[in-house]
């Protein structure tokens, strides 16, 4: 079997939402002391919508991937289903990854909480 799924692949090689957002309503940044690995998060949000997601990763094709996916995964939805994403949906939605390459997911998961908890923190000084 193949170490990466099609999907793992397809989402390394074309990552969906690359870049920044300018005037994000939230920013997360989370890194992996272990690998090394960094990830950012933007997101616009509009009556708790998150309207845009755009992420810059540095970091392994599973990073990559999982910040892609994980982006799909959370635009257009509602705030309280992003608070709910784990790395978990986001693994199984790239058709899983391998077990060493799992915390590339969880730290998926820490940017987009991080970029939400950004988001709140700003609306409460508002
Ligand atoms: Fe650390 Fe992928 S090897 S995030």
């Amino acid at each position: 079997m193949a170490l990466y799924s099609e999907k793992v692949m397809d989402h390394f090689m074309n990552p969906r939402n690359v870049g920044v957002i300018e005037d994000a309503d939230g920013i997360g940044e989370v890194g992996n002391a272990k690998c090394g690995d960094i990830m950012k998060m933007y997101l616009k949000i509009d009556n708790d919508i998150i309207t845009d997601v755009k992420f810059e990763t540095f970091g392994c094709a599973s990073a990559i991937a999982s910040s892609s996916m994980a982006t799909e995964l959370i635009k257009g939805k509602p705030v309280k289903d992003a608070m709910e994403l784990t790395n978990k949906a986001v693994a199984e939605a790239l058709d899983g990854l391998p077990d060493y390459k799992m915390h590339c997911s969880v730290l998926a998961e820490e940017a987009i909480q991080s970029a939400l908890e950004d988001y709140r923190s700003k609306k409460e000084k508002a």
